[in-house]
Parts: structure tokens; C-alpha cells; sequence
């Protein structure tokens, strides 16, 4: 079976600290690391919009359109990061955006993500399952690559439904496995499983659609990264070996957009 590193507000907090220090030696040219810039050009992403995970900038028109947020209407990026897709969003549709994540240290980084200076943007430290925010508080919620993670994925569901609006409208991009039974994904990818979850935490409209065009983008980009030389250069080498790896279980998953509606 997979195994996961350890993950953990922590595990991030040292994540998002490692990508803030400067990568001199290797980003000679632009200031952009050769790594960034491989996945920013396959997923089509603006260097300024500060993703750490896979929606390609196609994919976030895909999210907009089934957010349906209406006009004023808060937005809440769940497990933000850095702030970059909500900010994006929030900047295509007027929306008043609340990022939430459990690192510390990515709040940080999106409170001073230049892109949310000047607007109504706040940035809190919460959980997948324990946001914080009121009930019925929100006209929309997105979560980009990251319901995953949580340890309990029956109350991150139903932490989404709380805080919803009557009406309002959850946006999910994951992965999720084709046979669960696989001993070859980890625990966390076998229980992602966004249909029964939303169900179950009582969203009606419920829709899980597979996404191939997003999937064409990030296999083109792990294939770049598996076949380059990673020199002497440590980002670029566990780029170049993550690649390798995802390349291997490519084919046990597929890539959705789950949607949902509060009833
Ligand atoms: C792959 S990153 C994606 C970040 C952001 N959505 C993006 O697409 O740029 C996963 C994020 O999930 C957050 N996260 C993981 N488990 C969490 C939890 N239980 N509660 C809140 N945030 C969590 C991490 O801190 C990290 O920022």
C-alpha cells in the first residue's frame, strides 16, 4: 500500500515556510523555480496566482460557472492555502472571499498575497470540519484538491452544509479512486468519495463529473517532469520523483468536480 507522510497543520506550516524562502540558485533568470514553472505553463496558471495544487486556469472557469454565486454573495475558499483560486474567483464574479485553512502559515502567506491587497479578502485559520464561521453564512463554498485530507471526511461534509446558505452551492476538484478496494492508493485516496459524502451530509443536485481535459493538462506535466534531468537541483529532483510516482497510479484515479446544492 501507499504510504502518506505524516500530515499535519504542522507538515503544512513547514511546507508553505520552505516555498516562501528564496530559490536563488535555482531560478536564475525570472524568479521563478524551474519546477513552478513546469506545472504553471501545463496548467495554464499565472505565476501570480499562488496555487499549490492541480486546477488548471480552464478549470477555474469550470468552478465559476457551477458555483452560480450570486451578485455580493460571499465566497469561502476552504482549505485556501495561499489564497490563489479564491482570490481568482472572487475576482471574476464580485464575490466577498473568506479563506480558510488549517496552516497558520498559509493564512499568513495570503493575508500578504499581494493579489488580496486592497480588497475585502480575509484570511482565518480553520479546519476542513471545524471552520469556525456561522451556520448559513456563506453563498458559496470551493475546495480545491483538499477535501482529501481530512481525517473525517463525514464531518468535513457536513462542516460544508452548515455554513452554507439554503441554495448556496459547493464546488469540490479532487481525485478519487476507481476500485476502492486498491491496495495500491493510500487509506486517504480510497476514502474520498464525494457523491456519498455530499449525500449523505444532505446536498441535493448532488453531481460528481470526471474531468479529462484537467487530467490532460497534469499528465503532460508529469510527464515533463519524469523525463528531465534534475541536476543538482533538490526541488527539481523531488519534482522529477513525485513525478515518477504519480505517473506509476496515474490510471487508479480519476480526476472529478464535484458539485452540491444546500437544500
Ligand atoms: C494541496 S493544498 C491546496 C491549497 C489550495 N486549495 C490551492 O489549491 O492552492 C492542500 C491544503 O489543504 C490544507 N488542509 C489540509 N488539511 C486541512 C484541514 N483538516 N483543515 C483545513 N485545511 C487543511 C493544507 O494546509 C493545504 O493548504
Amino acid at each position: 500500500m501507499e504510504k502518506r507522510p505524516e500530515i499535519s497543520a504542522e507538515y503544512f506550516d513547514e511546507w508553505y515556510a520552505d516555498m516562501a524562502r528564496p530559490h536563488n540558485e535555482t531560478a536564475p533568470h525570472d524568479g521563478i523555480a524551474p519546477h513552478d514553472e513546469i506545472t504553471q505553463r501545463h496548467l495554464g496558471l499565472p505565476a501570480s496566482l499562488l496555487s499549490t495544487s492541480l486546477l488548471s486556469w480552464d478549470g477555474i472557469a469550470d468552478v465559476v460557472e457551477a458555483l452560480r454565486l450570486p451578485a455580493g454573495g460571499t465566497l469561502l475558499d476552504l482549505a485556501c492555502g495561499r489564497g490563489g483560486y479564491g482570490l481568482e474567483i472572487a475576482a471574476r464574479t464580485g464575490a466577498r472571499l473568506i479563506g480558510v485553512d488549517y496552516s497558520a502559515e498559509a493564512i499568513r502567506q495570503a493575508t500578504a498575497n499581494p493579489k488580496a491587497s486592497g480588497t475585502s479578502a480575509r484570511f482565518e485559520v480553520g479546519d476542513l470540519a471545524a471552520t469556525g464561521l456561522p451556520s448559513a453564512s456563506v453563498d458559496g463554498i470551493v475546495c480545491v484538491d483538499a477535501i482529501g485530507f481530512a481525517t473525517d471526511q463525514a464531518a468535513a461534509y457536513a462542516e460544508l452544509r452548515r455554513v452554507l446558505v439554503s441554495g448556496g452551492r459547493v464546488v469540490l476538484t479532487c481525485w478519487e479512486p476507481l476500485d476502492r478496494g486498491d491496495p495500491r492508493l493510500s487509506d486517504g485516496m480510497r476514502a474520498v468519495d464525494t457523491q456519498q459524502g455530499l449525500l449523505d451530509a444532505g446536498f441535493i443536485d448532488v453531481e460528481v463529473r470526471d474531468r479529462p481535459a484537467w487530467r490532460a493538462s497534469e499528465r503532460g506535466m508529469w510527464e515533463e517532469a519524469a523525463h528531465l534531468d534534475p541536476g543538482e537541483d533538490p526541488a527539481l529532483q523531488s519534482f522529477h520523483d513525485e513525478a515518477v510516482h504519480m505517473l506509476d497510479r496515474f490510471d487508479l484515479v480519476r480526476r472529478v468536480m464535484a458539485t452540491g446544492t444546500a437544500p
